[in-house]
């Protein structure tokens, strides 16, 4: 049983290796922004203000797994939206079930997100805490944006990245940040094979693999 806990801000390249680090290992794993991003839109799609409270429960309570696929979750509006719904502690509370289901599978999971090292997993075999300059991260997300045809602009990326991390960071609860016990990785200079090669080398110092 090996679960490892993959943490950092938007568009740090988090995802991308924590689905490579997954598939190395052959776990399951979540991106559990996903989570936020399907309440918030269900709680939109409902009329209802994102930080309407019961609304925003109501939606985490009857949030159903198989809507995660969506790809319309992925947008950047999807992520603004998170990161609302993501202050509410009782949100927060109602998806923490499924993420600590999820990461107790037989044989652990990968989780990737904000608060995995530090509150859905703290007894996590490894954890990373993967970050970039967000300059960085702004060129990353921009690229895929375009490649899948979204009307975006790098500018406007750029300021919604330092909004979702100053909102995510200053939050009461659960804010994003490293664990103690967390081994940083900063990504600004390496490319997905670099990073992953340092991730997979962080993740088996610990393991003692
Ligand atoms: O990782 P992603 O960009 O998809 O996350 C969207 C938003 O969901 C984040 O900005 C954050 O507010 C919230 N989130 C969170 N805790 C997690 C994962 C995501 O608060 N574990």
């Amino acid at each position: 049983m090996m679960i490892i806990a993959i943490d950092g801000p938007a568009a740090s390249g988090k995802g991308t290796l924590a689905k490579r680090i997954a598939d190395l290992w052959g776990l399951p794993c979540l991106d559990t922004g996903l989570l936020y991003r399907a309440v918030a839109r269900n709680v939109g799609a409902r009329g209802f203000k994102l930080n309407d409270v019961w609304a925003a429960l109501a939606a985490a309570r009857s949030l159903d797994p198989s809507e995660l696929c969506d790809p319309a979750l992925r947008g950047p509006k999807a992520g603004d939206g998170a990161s609302i719904v993501a202050r509410i502690p009782e949100v927060r509370a109602a998806l923490l079930a499924y993420q600590r289901a999820f990461a107790g599978q037989p044989g652990g999971a990968v989780l990737d997100g904000r608060d995995i090292g530090t509150v859905v997993c703290p007894a996590a075999d490894a954890k990373i805490y993967v970050t970039a300059r967000p300059d960085v991260r702004a060129k990353r997300r921009y690229n895929e944006y375009i490649a899948r045809s979204e009307p975006v602009t790098y500018e406007v990326i750029l300021h919604d990245i330092l909004k979702r991390d100053e909102r995510d960071a200053s939050r009461e609860s659960a804010p994003m940040r490293p664990a103690q016990d967390a081994c940083l990785l900063d990504t600004s200079d390496l490319d997905i094979e670099a990073a992953f090669d340092a991730a997979v080398g962080l993740i088996k110092r610990k393991i003692g693999q």
